[in-house]
């Protein structure tokens, strides 16, 4: 895998990223006899009419539409999927086209993994986040009850079709949101990546996204390459997300909802912090890490008397074994250690220091 290549294998995925990449679909899709393309009410509107018009006027595939947002990523809405598939009289060895972002492909990915056995399914992500993030990495599956993520499976799509076309359909709070996957990969692997962002905001980006989005995808597969099944190498990308994932679990009950994004880029500056107090990160590297993230996020405001919330929050997260919370952290910027167990009183203090250090 090249850094500028635009069409290669890794696993057995096929990954197809760039400007236009999109083009090799119709081939793609003329050797399957019948396909499904599972989208959102968002995504049906403003997606699938850039799909349909690369696609040749005789492919055309039957659609499934489900409700936007984490909220509906629940067995609910497997359930309506897979009457749908059954409806349509699905068969195996047809295809899904999870069309959309995260959601989209977390519950596509699912319910195609399970709908008889297994169908094949391929991610065409259009949101920031779903292109270098969630559609990469065979994880799927849905939340259950409180619990996010907590039913699901590694399962791979067959391709994934990365084109920057999708980011015009995104708004500012939505791009921002993904932004925060791509500085986390800048700081626990790729010091190139923090090169090309050149201390720029996320809308100070301009022509520079193909690029960035390129590297951050190649960054993933490279990582999931190495670790499918997060036994260990993998969870270096939960670097922000211990922290990240409660805050975004805790707004969740509020009328104030975060984005994913949000919650990361305030778990990485809490996180940073640990990474200088416990995995030896230089001072000048947390400031200058942290300097980055306050130029695209602003800080999220929560009182002293939510920590306990977010501390026993931070217990319900996959990453706690025998009870106390593993970190993924930082020795330098540009590399990433994993396990680093954080007793509760730091990441207290962690917290502190994020709404003290403005
Ligand atoms: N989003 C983190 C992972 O895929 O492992």
């Amino acid at each position: 895998m090249q850094e500028n290549e635009q069409k290669f294998t890794s696993g057995n995925v096929n990954y197809y990223i760039g400007q236009n990449s999109l083009k090799f679909l119709s081939d793609y899709l003329k050797k399957i006899n019948r396909f499904f393309i599972l989208v959102d009410e968002n995504t049906e509107v403003n997606c699938l009419p850039v799909l349909n018009k690369i696609l040749s006027k005789d492919i055309t595939g039957d659609i499934i539409q489900i409700k936007s947002g984490e909220d509906n990523k629940n067995l609910d809405t497997c359930n309506l999927i897979w009457e749908k598939l059954t409806n349509f009289n699905a068969d195996r060895d047809n295809l899904v086209i999870n069309l959309g972002g995260g959601v989209i492909t977390d519950i596509g990915g699912f319910t195609a993994s399970t709908y008889k056995r297994g169908m094949k399914f391929i991610n065409i992500p259009t949101t920031l986040l779903g292109q270098v993030d969630a559609a990469i990495g065979g994880k799927t599956g849905v939340d259950f009850k409180e619990y996010k993520n907590h039913i699901g499976l590694f399962s791979n799509p067959e391709s994934v079709f990365i084109d920057p076309v999708f980011l015009n359909t995104l708004n500012k709070r939505q791009l921002r949101s993904g932004f925060a996957e791509i500085l986390k990969y800048a700081f626990i692997m790729d010091p190139m990546l923090t090169d090309i962002i050149n201390n720029r905001s996320f809308s100070e980006i301009g022509n520079d996204w193909g690029k960035i989005i390129h590297k951050s995808a190649i960054d993933k597969i490279t990582v999931v390459e190495k670790d499918e099944k997060e036994n260990g190498f993998r969870k270096i990308l939960n670097f922000g997300h211990t922290i990240g994932h409660a805050l975004e679990t805790w707004f969740l009950k509020t009328d104030n909802p975060i984005t994913h994004g949000e919650a990361v880029a305030a778990g990485m500056i809490c996180e940073t912090w640990l990474s200088h107090e416990f995995t030896g990160l230089k001072e000048d590297e947390m400031d200058k890490i942290i300097s980055l993230i306050d130029k695209s996020f602003e800080r999220i405001i929560f009182k002293s008397d939510t920590f306990d919330d977010l501390l026993s929050l931070t217990k319900q997260d996959k990453k706690v074994r025998g009870g106390s919370s593993r970190y993924s952290l930082l020795k330098s910027s540009g590399e990433a250690v994993f396990d680093i167990p954080v007793e509760d009183n730091w990441m207290l203090r962690s917290l502190e220091f994020y709404i003290m250090d403005k």
